[in-house]
């Protein structure tokens, strides 16, 4: 047994995400957390909510409340829908906690003390017309490394390049438009990350497992153009963790807070904190998962997120740990990934365009859409959601195989044998041929889900639903039954063990309905398959069952363009 430490990447608190948010990171990683918990290993799966910077400020004026109580709101809004989606986060916290205002003011301080903080006065972006300075994302402009339109004053989210406002062409203020823009002097904190290059280079390097996608991000703003540049940590704003050095005020910096993504990868770590204290335990309990030195040695720590989100994880985050000179947990293995687009564009937060997480629990059951999204996750590649794909991966994965499957044999059983597993009869050929294709099917499944290859997992799962579906249409114990009673009791017997086998297996990807499976066949045993012939004696003759509800109900073509016209436009 291991221990596994998951983090999610931590969704922004200015509003509901949508499902490309979704795929994007949480989804991913309780799909990986659900499994290894299955598998035994001891988990951590932490999530959170962002809270601070300019958007949550204005979201939250333009919901018209104080953006404390506005974050207090959205966060339960937010957990509630994770709930929803039956996100299994060990605990879902809050980047304006005062667990991470401590451990950032911590790692402020540990970082001057090394000699990796420097205080610059620069220049920045005052709008005359807003009468404040504008954070970095808050100006709109031309990217001046491709030319995108519409880059953000942080980093281009076209090309992925972490950007400086000053860069950008054409500046604007995205919340006025106005162009009435002045540069202003204001003293920050730099993170030297440039004197840290050839430790993240190194660290970087030695990751020769890591998905492309993760070290060609992070190889490239480590050595394209000027490479890695050190970073300003602070802003001129209200909301967000007052800049301090540990536990004493900063002169100089008296009014001002670090910058948001300073001190959001931190909640990774004081989110475990607050865990802890959620539940009454000591620094120690949540230290084993952090600190090297602590019991975190042996720990393996993997993170989730969209590939915009990887510079920040592989380059600045790990800055800050490696700077502060104190024993923490570096991430063992970053799982990222491509965008999901939808119906022919992007998803859009700013712009209300998609499915939003909310819309989606609205109309079907979390596992429906869990099944689309994981088989469908842009992995190697962005991917697309159409409701015609949605319509028929719902329809056949979900109706015609497994729940047809399910209904078919139980109904079946309670019809001819009543509602108990039937004795008698022995295995033929062709159970002997299906317990070998699952022994291999299940193998490859643990290889990918191991691996983390959502997409291959999702494949392979369906496999192992399909497999039974047509061992038990070529069996046909209906037909059998009139002519040979034991002979189809055997091969009822095997069938109504697969349901239990299928509810254990495919638990990471649609957990309500597993949980339907297990309770119609009367049973808690969750025992995750080691050989296949003694998992499908688990449900032994005589165990009474029922006949589960309709598992997946489908989709139909009146539903599906309803759903197209009305998620069509942008939200309100
Ligand atoms: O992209 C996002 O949604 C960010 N809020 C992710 C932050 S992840 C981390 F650094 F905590
Ligand atoms: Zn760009």
């Amino acid at each position: 047994m291991a221990r596994i430490l998951i983090t999610s990447a931590i969704p922004y608190i200015n509003g509901i995400k949508h499902l490309g948010n979704l795929v994007g990171s949480q989804l991913p990683a309780d799909l990986y957390a659900r499994y290894v918990r299955a598998r035994g290993h001891e988990v951590m799966f932490i999530c959170a909510t962002d809270e601070h910077g300019t958007p949550a400020e204005l979201a939250a004026a333009k919901a018209g409340m104080p953006v404390e109580e506005f974050c207090a709101d959205m966060h339960k809004i937010q957990s509630e829908i994770a709930q929803g989606f039956r996100l299994s986060f060990d605990h879902f916290g809050r980047s304006s906690s005062q667990r991470n205002h401590r451990l950032t003011q911590h790692f402020a301080g540990k970082l001057a003390e090394n000699g990796f903080i420097e205080e610059v006065t620069e220049k920045q972006v005052f709008s005359i017309d807003d009468n404040r300075f504008l954070p970095d994302r808050y100006i709109t402009g031309t990217c001046p490394n491709c030319g995108y339109e519409a880059a953000r004053g942080d980093q281009c989210e076209n090309c992925t390049k972490q950007l400086d406002p000053t860069d950008l062409i054409n500046p604007r203020s995205t919340i006025s438009g106005s162009t009435n823009l002045e540069v202003r002097e204001t003293k920050h904190l730099y993170l030297k990350q440039k004197a840290l290059k050839g430790e993240i280079e190194a660290w970087i390097d030695s990751k020769t497992d890591w998905p492309v996608l993760t070290t060609s991000i992070a190889r490239k703003w480590l050595h394209d153009g000027e490479g890695l540049q050190d970073r300003g940590i602070t802003r001129d704003l209200y909301w967000g963790v007052p800049v301090k050095k540990g536990d004493e005020p900063w002169p100089g910096m008296e009014g001002k807070v670090f910058y948001v993504w300073f001190d959001a990868p931190i909640e990774y770590i004081a989110c475990t904190a607050e865990w802890a204290d959620a539940r009454g335990l000591g620094d120690e309990a949540w230290q084993r998962w952090w600190r090297t030195d602590k019991g975190a040695a042996d720990v393996r720590y993997v993170q989730f997120m969209g590939k915009d989100n990887v510079p920040f994880h592989t380059l600045s985050f790990p800055a800050t740990i490696m700077g502060s000179r104190e024993p923490w947990k570096l991430v063992d293995y970053i799982k990222s990934f491509n965008y999901l687009n939808y119906d022919g564009g992007q998803f859009s937060t700013s712009q209300g365009r998609g499915i939003f997480m909310d819309q989606a629990l609205s109309i079907l059951p979390a596992d429906y859409w869990r099944w689309w999204l994981l088989s469908h996750a842009p992995e190697s590649s962005d991917s697309e959601f159409t409701w015609d794909n949605f319509q028929q991966s719902v329809n056949k994965d979900l109706a015609d195989v497994l729940g047809n499957f399910v209904s078919r044999i139980t109904k079946f059983c309670a019809a001819k044998f009543g509602p108990a597993v039937p004795a008698g009869g022995q295995y033929d050929d062709r159970a002997r041929a299906l317990i070998e294709e699952l022994e291999n099917r299940i193998r490859a499944y643990e290889d990918h889900m191991e691996a983390m290859d959502v997409r291959k997992a999702a494949a392979e799962l369906r496999g192992i639903w399909v497999a039974g579906n047509e061992y038990l249409q070529a069996s046909a114990p209906w037909t059998v039954f009139k002519t040979d009673p034991e002979a189809a009791a055997a091969i009822t017997r095997l069938s109504l063990n697969l349901i239990r086998l299928y509810a254990v297996l495919s638990e990471p990807f649609i957990p309500d309905a597993a949980a339907n499976m297990l309770a119609g066949m009367q049973t808690a045993n969750r025992q995750w398959p080691g050989d296949v012939a003694g998992a499908l004696e688990a449900l032994p003759a005589g165990h009474a069952f029922t006949v589960p509800e309709v598992l997946f109900r489908k989709i139909s073509d009146e539903e599906r363009a309803e759903w197209e016209t009305r998620f069509a436009g942008v939200r309100g």
